[in-house]
This record gives C-alpha cells, structure tokens and sequence, in this order.
C-alpha cells in the first residue's frame, strides 16, 4: 500500500478520542478493558483503511472489533472512519501482528481477519507473509479454541501458499472459494479498498475460512 505521509497524524489520532487504543499493554487486552462488555472480540490484521471493519461492525453489534495496522498513517484514515460511523464496538491500534501474543491472553480472541495481506511474492520473503507459519502460531495461541481465521485475498499466489501452510499446519478449512463474488459465500460480505479495487477489475477474489480443532 502506497502511503504519503500523512499530515498531523498523531494529532489526527488523538482527536479521535478512545477510539484509538495507544498502548494495548498498558490499556487493556479484552472487551472488558477495551469496551466495558464482555462481548466476543475479533480482529483484523491490516486494516488498511477501515472500510471493512467499519462495514462489519456495523453489521454486528453484539460484537467487538480490535482493528490493527502497522502503518500509522494508514490507521488514522481508519480512526477517522471509525469515528464517523460513530460506532461504539470498534477500536483500533498501530501495532505489528507480531507483537499480539505478548498482548492479548491465550485463547481469548473469537475471530482473526486477514484482509488482502501484503503477497511478499519473493521466496526469501516468505516469513513475512501473514499467513506464514510463525503468524499461525501466533494465531493459534490467542484464538479460542472454537475460533477462526477469515482470509481473503486477491493475490492467488499468496492464497495458494496459504492453503499449504494450513494443510501442514493441520488446520481444518471451511468455505474455501477461488471465486468469492460468483460463489454461495458471498451473501453478507463486506469489501474491503482492496477488494473493491481488484474485483472492480475482474480479478477474482479467494476466500477461505480456518479452524485448528
Ligand atoms: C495490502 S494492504 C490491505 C489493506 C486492507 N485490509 C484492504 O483489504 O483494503 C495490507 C495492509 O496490512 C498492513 N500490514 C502488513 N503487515 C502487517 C503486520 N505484520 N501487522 C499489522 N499490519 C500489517 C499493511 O500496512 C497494509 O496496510
């Protein structure tokens, strides 16, 4: 994602009030601390800028959502999205997914979203996709053990390596689909930028969802 710096970022985020969560460590890891409920907790990973996250919130009430971005000035059009939505189950936090096991309690998420993760199509790269094994791990240890991870992507390259590294993993895969938008899985999606960019395009869209019980 091509990012310009973004004017008065910080300040940008902090006009966005609780919305953004600027320490995760020190301000909270459950829907107790984060949002005063105990309402099930998800996440997207690499929220980019915030259609996606703003869409299924809205949809779903009775649940939260953590949206994370390790980009700062890609998080505070996001923020700013969250904020007039005026939606009150969505916080967001600039964070690397690397870090989420040292934050948040094993077992104590209900869904993980991988959105149009970055391909790093080169092989020596490979640790850096979201879907590598590393990221599985970490995925594992704070989901709960009845949780999911939701991928899409465009890139079919990335998705196939994906499915191989779940077939190794021993993940069990749902709703798989090499072409969401012309397929029975599509009723209730909510597109991302990404999404609504390729498939605008006529690329088609892969989509699967994973288990590891
Ligand atoms: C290709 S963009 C997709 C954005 C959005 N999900 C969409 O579908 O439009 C991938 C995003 O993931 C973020 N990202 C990549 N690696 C990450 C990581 N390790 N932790 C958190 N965010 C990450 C990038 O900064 C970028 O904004």
């Amino acid at each position: 994602m091509r990012v310009h710096k973004k004017k008065h970022g910080a300040e940008r985020l902090e006009a966005c009030g609780n919305i953004v969560i600027k320490d995760l460590r020190a301000e909270g890891n459950s829907s107790q601390k984060l949002f005063g409920n105990d309402k099930p907790l998800r996440i997207e990973i690499g929220c980019g800028k915030g259609d996606f996250i703003v869409g299924t919130a809205a949809k779903e009430p009775d649940v939260n959502f953590l949206a994370v971005e390790k980009v700062s000035d890609v998080l505070v059009i996001a923020a700013e999205k969250v904020k007039a939505s005026g939606l009150d189950n969505v916080r967001v936090c600039c964070i690397d997914a690397k870090e989420l096991t040292e934050i948040f309690e094993p077992h104590s998420i209900d869904r993980i979203y991988l959105n149009f993760s970055d391909p790093w199509p080169k092989a020596r790269h490979e640790k850096r996709r979201l879907t590598y094994r590393s990221f599985l791990e970490i995925y594992k240890q704070i989901l709960r053990e009845d949780g999911a991870i939701y991928f899409k992507t465009d890139n079919r390259g990335l998705f196939d390596f994906s499915l191989e590294e779940f077939k190794e993993f021993g993940i069990r895969m749902e709703k798989l689909t090499f072409d969401l938008h012309n397929s029975e899985y599509m009723e209730g999606n909510v597109m991302t930028e990404y999404e609504k960019r390729f498939s605008s395009m006529g690329v088609p869209i892969n989509r699967v969802e994973c288990y590891f019980k």
